[in-house]
């Protein structure tokens, strides 16, 4: 952090120290990165998506890399939240970061338990009290009745965002960019209670071998993540945020230094995420956080929050 620069910002009722966090599924379950820094400098740590029960994730290969960023298709594995708690929470309390779970589930009632789980485990855990919010990933399969990805359902995903008020944190919803109708489910997901909007996850995509013409993933197609996407993730941010001005949005995709960060923050996000490029160098959401000081402090901006448009501009 530098000297005289106020780097605090708030997502709904959530302060963060920093807007600078990390992007579920690319930093681990847990404080896997607190051997390259001090977790406690960014905003949060958002860990991969959990669910209720542990999750295998699909066959290998699941990471591919592409011009300007990456392929993957990891499946969301996990080892359930029960034992989230007893063996990632400690380090993270350890580390004094904030922490974002992020929930998924497969029907309403899953995501539902998921959110169950994780209220126990707040109340029942030593360090419960680090979790500032639960990110909701509505970008996975709904099983119930053949209906699609949740994400690109207004209903559903409002559904999903009721139930996982139990939760007893504040909601975030992490919406899909691969729907025409992302305005309108940031609408219905915030009518439903979530405090904030995360924008965007991947983007549907398929790479093949130019050798043999088959998929290079064992999933068949993936999502696309990291530079390459980081102008549909300035879109999906402008286009809510001029929508619905007072929504409270983290900004998501492509952020790698001080520029890209700050194009979301200008977008209309109070805060964003750094994912992809986590795997070139584990360091960087720290470095970015530092690059986004240095990049206000030669402009003369004394608080990072104000970066973003002011709320109802
Ligand atoms: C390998 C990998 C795993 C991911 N896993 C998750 C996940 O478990 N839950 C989730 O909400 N998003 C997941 N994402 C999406 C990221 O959090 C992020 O939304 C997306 O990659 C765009 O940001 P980026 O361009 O900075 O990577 C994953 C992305 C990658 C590359």
């Amino acid at each position: 952090m530098v000297a005289d620069l106020d780097t605090r910002v708030s997502v709904g009722s959530v302060e963060l120290a920093h807007p600078v966090m990390t992007a579920s599924g690319t930093s681990g379950h847990g404080a896997e990165l607190a051997s390259y820094f001090d977790l406690s400098s960014i905003g949060a740590v958002v860990v991969k998506s959990l669910s209720v029960m542990p999750w295998p994730g699909n066959p290998a290969p699941r990471l591919h890399p592409i011009e300007g960023g990456m392929i993957n298709a990891v499946g969301l594995q996990g080892p359930g939240i029960e034992r989230w708690f007893a063996e990632s929470l400690p380090g993270l309390v350890a580390s004094r970061a904030a922490v974002v779970v992020s929930i998924w589930g497969r029907t309403v009632e899953e995501f539902r338990d998921a959110a169950i789980a994780v209220a126990a485990g707040r109340s029942s855990r030593s360090g419960g009290g680090s979790i500032v919010a639960v990110e909701v990933n509505l970008s996975c399969p709904n099983l119930e009745g053949r209906r699609g990805i949740f994400a690109h359902d207004a209903d559903v995903s409002a559904e999903v965002v009721r139930v996982c008020e139990v939760a007893g944190v504040p909601v975030w919803a992490k919406l899909s960019p691969n729907t025409d109708r992302l305005v309108e489910v940031a609408g219905a997901v915030s009518a439903a209670g979530a405090e904030a909007v995360t924008l965007i996850n991947t983007v549907v995509g398929l790479v093949l071998d130019p050798e043999s013409g088959r998929p290079v993933l064992g999933n068949g197609g993936g999502g696309v993540s990291g530079r390459v996407i980081h102008p549909m993730a300035v879109r999906a941010v402008s286009d809510v945020h001029s929508a619905m001005p007072d929504l409270p949005i983290v900004g998501v995709g492509g952020v790698v230094d001080a520029v890209s960060a700050a194009d979301l923050l200008r977008a209309g996000a109070r805060a964003v995420q750094v994912g992809t490029a986590t795997f070139a160098d584990p360091r960087a959401s720290h470095r970015v956080a530092q690059d986004l000081d240095r990049w206000a402090i030669g402009r003369g901006i004394g608080r990072l929050a104000d970066i973003s448009p002011s709320p109802g501009r």
